[in-house]
């Protein structure tokens, strides 16, 4: 078995990633190709589909991609399939392509809430359902990117909340559906990450940035290479026993503020 933590650890692996082509996701891309992965990344727009694959290729790694919105079935099923025709079966499958905006509940259309809930919940189910058939099982690693909003309630996020819940749910049947098939599902729940679209719309000022720290254990931002190596480790053996979790990697910030305000004495 090949060390979990050696610099190749993922060399002859083909990783399938969904929405990797900026921010968080694409600096798992990024991570899995340093180690020795070919990746193949999917997202809406073909520019940034090919600045992924080019920059990746131009380091020296096997990548390719298509421009494919997760909520278009048939797409998702074709560069499935052509992954698969280029690299092999799929070792590893990331779905985090997701949609955010801030408002309420009663401040968006139902158009608009159904376009979050197509985009992360539908899209994650699209790509993992399509995925399935190409995975090398047994022994595939699915992680799902999911969110703190999952499991707790925000105000002029009803909609990233609700889909976000059923990314969690659906990450734990298929990991009972699959579990005997040899593949494991998990999801990781980011905490805030520095420089990525999503905290540019969730803390668009100085102020909300601070507070958004302020609800974080740690303090801080955590970094897209902070999800990138919680993905390493679900994806390789040293992950080989883990199904059904949903990992926390957010500085601590799914605790909440412990109620009491500053620590005392
Ligand atoms: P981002 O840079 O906007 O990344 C979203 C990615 O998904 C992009 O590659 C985007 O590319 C793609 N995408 C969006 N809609 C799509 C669609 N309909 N079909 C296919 N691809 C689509 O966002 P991010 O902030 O890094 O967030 C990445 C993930 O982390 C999301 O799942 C988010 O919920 C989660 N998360 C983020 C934070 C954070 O602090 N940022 C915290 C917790 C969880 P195209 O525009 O080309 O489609
Ligand atoms: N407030 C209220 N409603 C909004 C909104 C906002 N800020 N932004 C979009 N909407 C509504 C639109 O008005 C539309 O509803 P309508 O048809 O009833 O008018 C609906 O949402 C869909 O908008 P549209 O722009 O057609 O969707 P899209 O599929 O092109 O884009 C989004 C999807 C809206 C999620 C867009 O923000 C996006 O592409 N996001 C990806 C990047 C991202 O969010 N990154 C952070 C990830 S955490």
């Amino acid at each position: 078995m090949t060390d979990p933590f050696r610099s190749d650890a993922l060399a002859g692996t083909t990783a399938f990633m969904a929405g990797a082509t900026s921010g968080i996701n694409l600096g798992v891309a990024e991570r899995f190709a340093e180690l020795g992965a070919k990746v193949y990344v999917i997202s809406r727009s073909q520019d940034k589909v090919d600045a992924t694959v080019s920059a990746l290729q131009s380091k020296g790694t096997d990548a390719a991609g298509m421009a494919v919105d997760v909520r278009a079935y048939d797409a998702v099923e074709a560069s499935l399939k052509d992954c698969r025709e280029r690299f092999g079966k799929i070792d590893f499958l990331l779905s985090g392509a997701a949609g955010n905006f801030v408002a309420p509940a009663l401040g968006m259309s139902p158009n608009a809430f159904k376009t979050v809930v197509d985009i992360d919940l539908m899209g994650t189910y699209h790509v993992c359902r399509a995925a399935f058939e190409h995975l090398n099982a047994p022994g595939a690693s699915v992680v799902n990117i999911t969110a703190p909003q999952a499991v707790k309630p925000y105000i002029m996020q009803s909609h990233v909340c609700a889909a976000k819940a059923g990314v969690n749910m659906l990450t734990q049947c298929l990991a009972l559906e699959w579990g005997p098939l040899g593949v494991r599902v998990n999801a990781i729940s980011p905490g805030p990450i520095k420089d990525t679209e999503g905290m540019r719309r969730l803390a668009p000022t100085p102020e909300a940035e601070q507070h958004a720290k302020n609800a974080v254990a740690l303090r801080d931002f955590g970094e897209a290479r902070d999800i990138a190596d919680a993905c390493v480790f679900l994806a390789t053996s040293a992950g080989k026993y883990i199904t059904g979790e949903i990992m926390y990697v957010d500085g601590g910030m799914v605790m909440g503020d412990g109620g009491m305000g500053q620590v005392q004495g």
